[in-house]
């Protein structure tokens, strides 16, 4: 029998536009051709190149980790010995060491799941590359960016132990100049820096804030 072919869905605009940047993009086309699960390994990669965030035996907190490019990253420089606790409300393949949280960080059942599994021991890192669906209101995604960044900035504050690193995606634009503010008094040293891998033409910045003071000190 002849499959009915419905009428063909045409393309929305801006889905024609993240195609035709994507086949154009150096990073998309490399992850492609080497097999990673996105581009945006390379974003972490070069952070990690710079300041050498991740070594074997770390306890790491990873925040949006779906599809997993960064939390193949992380898992192949941890090991051996290594925790990595990856969280995302959409599915995430992640490596036998990993525990993949399937939720939304920010909510207590993600925050209690987390104190189970740490059991008192601080973090190394967190990394958040959290990001809002984007609705195309500038003013409400800026907003929900920085509630995304405040998010990152408490877990590190909970569970970071001394000395410990915090990197998170930001988006230029308002709140992030207090944001940033904040985040250098409770760190011995910060960064602002868009890697290599970061579309020229999109707000996102990493903020890499390392020496962690806990409580102020
Ligand atoms: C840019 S993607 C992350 C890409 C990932 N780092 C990689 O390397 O493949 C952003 C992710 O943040 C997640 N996200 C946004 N808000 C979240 C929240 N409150 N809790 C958990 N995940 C969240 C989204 O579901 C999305 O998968």
């Amino acid at each position: 029998m002849e499959r009915q072919r419905g009428p063909r869905r045409k393309r929305s605009k801006s889905s024609d536009r993240w195609l035709t940047r994507q086949r154009k993009d150096p990073f998309a086309k490399l992850a492609a051709k080497t097999g990673r699960v996105s581009r945006a390994h390379y974003k972490l990669e070069q952070l990690d190149q710079r300041f050498r965030l991740l070594k074997p035996g770390m306890r790491v907190l990873e925040l949006g980790a779906a599809p997993g490019g960064w939390t193949r990253y992380v898992e192949d420089r941890i090991e051996p010995g290594g925790m990595l606790i990856a969280v995302d409300e959409r599915p995430v393949s992640v490596g036998g060491g990993t525990v993949l949280l399937q939720g939304l960080f920010g909510t207590a059942e993600i925050d209690n799941k987390i104190d189970d599994l740490l059991q008192g021991r601080g973090l190394d890192l967190v990394l958040s590359d959290m990001a809002p669906n984007i609705s195309g209101i500038r003013a409400a995604d800026q907003a929900r960016s920085m509630a995304l960044a405040e998010l990152a900035e408490a877990a590190a504050d909970r569970w970071l132990k001394e000395g410990g690193s915090l990197v998170v995606k930001v988006f230029q634009g308002e709140g992030v100049e207090d944001w940033i503010r904040r985040i250098r008094s409770k760190y011995g040293a910060f960064r602002q820096v868009k890697p290599e891998a970061s579309r020229p033409d999109s707000r996102e910045m990493f903020a890499v804030a390392r020496a962690f003071r806990a409580k102020g000190g």
